[in-house]
Parts: structure tokens; sequence; C-alpha cells
């Protein structure tokens, strides 16, 4: 194994990339409190030397460390510099595929980030990205981020005829579409992936596998990545008793560029914030409506008639909404830099129609 090299590495290998997270956590009781922890203290190098063992044979790993943080304090630079150093390396023929260890705070976020900007590419490349993370810290005596990150490295480098390029995630034995990841949970090792779609890693069944192949289809481009610095600002507001208009209204006095509206059951929002809902609209602050339950779709014009422009978020959850309206804003703005006149609303019901898999 060779990690952070000073000269780049010119033979095949999978490339493992550091995020932080509590994969990289440390307890500094952990035999009788595992969960008091720092997230983000390993590097990723050191992962790799502690599984050194396990790792199958012929396969070359080399490591980098573009953060080691508390994924609850990602930013959007971050994600910035995750996307481009993902796109690089995949158009690195030395690299095989990917397995990125992260945070799983807002792993959800990054999935939909990479399938969207990336997950195009890597299809056709054929290189897999696998995302993966820890419920528990490097230390703590049960710590479930070494056979996670295996699990991703075997994935990464099993030949494609079992499943196609493009970015997956795996945790506690199962493995998902990296859009598809959800933490739902906030302690339970099968916490991030057991409210989503998923198959057993290293038992892919031909439904999954299918399921997989209809949303390839179905993504045909990648959307740009922002600069660090140009990401537009989107908020997240949840409809709940009580609801007061001024929530909406005190945004209209900011720069913010879009609201992800977290109405409840299936979407539907308070009628308080009917009025300055429409200002919105007027203002030109974009909006799409998703539901604040955590699962299921949210339908165009149900619960009541959607405000003219306001889209449903399909099965976008909240956190994966507010994304995929950023990375549709910016695109909006590159296509008419570019002289094309396709607005946010295009590029975001490219991502509402993806097939959800089942
Ligand atoms: C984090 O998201 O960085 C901390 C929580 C975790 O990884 O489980």
């Amino acid at each position: 194994m060779s990690a952070n090299q000073a000269k780049p590495e010119t033979s095949p290998h999978i490339l493992v990339i550091g995020m932080g997270g509590t994969i990289a956590g440390l307890a500094s009781n952990p035999a009788e409190q595992p969960l008091q922890y720092q997230a983000g203290q390993v590097e990723v190098k050191s992962l790799l030397a502690h599984i050194e063992s396990a790792i199958p044979k012929g396969v070359k790993l080399v490591s980098q460390q573009v953060a080691n943080i508390n994924s609850r304090n990602m930013t959007e630079d971050l994600l910035s510099d995750l996307g481009n150093t993902v796109r690089v390396s995949l158009a690195n023929p030395a690299v095989l595929g990917l397995v990125i260890t992260h945070g799983t705070d807002t792993i959800e976020e990054a999935g939909i980030f990479l399938q969207l900007t990336c997950g195009k590419y890597a299809q056709i490349l054929g290189k897999r990205v696998i995302l993966t993370g820890a419920m528990l810290p490097a230390n703590a005596p049960q710590a479930d981020g070494p056979s996670n990150l295996l699990d991703a490295i075997r994935w990464a480098s099993t030949p494609l005829d079992n499943c196609p390029g493009g970015v997956y995630a795996v945790m506690d034995g199962r493995g998902c579409m990296a859009m598809d990841l959800a933490k739902r949970h906030g302690t339970a090792l099968n916490a991030v992936i057991q409210a989503s779609p998923s198959s057993s890693v290293g038992l892919i069944n031909p439904s999954w596998l299918s399921g997989v192949k209809a949303v390839e289809a179905a993504w045909t481009e990648d959307l740009p990545i922002p600069k660090g610095n140009e990401w537009p600002w989107v908020e997240i507001l949840t409809s709940h008793a009580g609801a007061r208009s001024e929530t909406i209204a005190l945004w209209l006095n900011s720069k913010v560029k879009g609201l992800v509206l977290a109405g409840s059951g299936m979407g539907g929002l308070h009628d308080a914030w009917q009025n300055s809902l429409i200002s919105a609209v007027k203002q030109g602050v974009a909006l799409v409506r998703t539901t604040r339950t955590g699962a299921g779709l949210t339908l165009t014009d149900i619960p009541e008639k959607d405000l003219e422009g306001c889209l449903a978020s399909g099965r976008l959850s909240a956190p994966r909404a507010r994304i995929a309206l950023q990375l549709a804003l910016n695109a909006e703005k590159q296509a008419q830099l570019a002289g094309k006149s396709l607005t946010w609303q295009d590029f975001f019901a490219r991502i509402v129609v993806l097939p959800e898999i089942r």
C-alpha cells in the first residue's frame, strides 16, 4: 500500500479520499463511552494501515486527505473540492475506482451532490465511487468503520460485470446508490441506509441492479460543480403547527435565492405562508416543496395546487432537494452565460424524474 505520495501513483490503484467523520473519530474512553468522541481525528492513511492485512490481494491503495472534519460542519466550498477531486481522479487512467470516507451526518448531501455532478462521468468511464462512513469512532471496541471501509474497497475494485460504474454507498453490509443515502436514526449502526432501497454487499440482486441501470439511463448529463463561493443561497424551512407568515417574509429581506419548503404529510404547507409565498415567487425566489416526514414522494399539485413556478421534490428529501436546487440554480446561471435560455426548473425537473429503485 502507498499513501499520500509526493509523486503521483501511476500503477493501477483505488484512491481512498478522506473527509473525516466518525469513521475517523476518537473517543477518550472508548470502552465505556464510545459515543462521546471527536469526529475527524485520524488520517485516512492510518485508517487504511489498520485494515492492511484484510485488503484483497493485488489491490493497491492510495490515499488523499481532502478534509478531516465533523460533517455537520460541511461547507459548500468543501463539497466543491470533493467534487473536483472526484472528477480529476476519475479522469486519471491509473485510478480504477474511488472510496470516500465521510461523516454520516451530511453524507446524504454528499451522495446526491456526487450523483448529480459526477454520476454520468463515473458511468461512462466504468469506474465506481463508493461513499462510506461509520456510526462508532475508530477506537471503539465494536467500531464499524473497518468493515465498512473494507466493503467499500472490495466494491470499488470488483470487476465491472457485476455492477456498472457510478456513485454508490455502503454501510453496515448494505449498498445503495449514493443519491439514496438517508440517515434516519441518531445512533443505530444501520442508521444511514436503512430507509433507502439497498442491496446486500456481495449479493447484488437483479431487481436492484435493473433499478440502478434505469437511473443511469435517465441521468444523461452531469451538472456543473459551482465554484466554492458561487453556490446559490438556499434555505430549508419547515411547516409546522403554529407556522407564521413572518417566517417567509423575513427571508424576503435577504439575498436568499431559493427556499426548500418541508411541508407536513404529503408536503402540505401551512395556510399562514400562502401570501408571503406568493410574494416570494413575484420576487424571483425559487421554491421547491417537499415533505418533512423524511420519506415518500412529494407530487405536483398534491395535496393542493402548487403556486406557479414552485416545483414538487418528487422523492428528494429536504436536504437532497436543497443541494439539487442549488445545482439547478447554478446550472441555470451557467446556461445563461452560454446564451442558452434554460431555467432552474428545467434542470430540477430532470432530477425529480429519476426512477425510484424499489
Ligand atoms: C459526522 O458526520 O462527521 C459525525 C457523525 C458521523 O460520522 O456519524
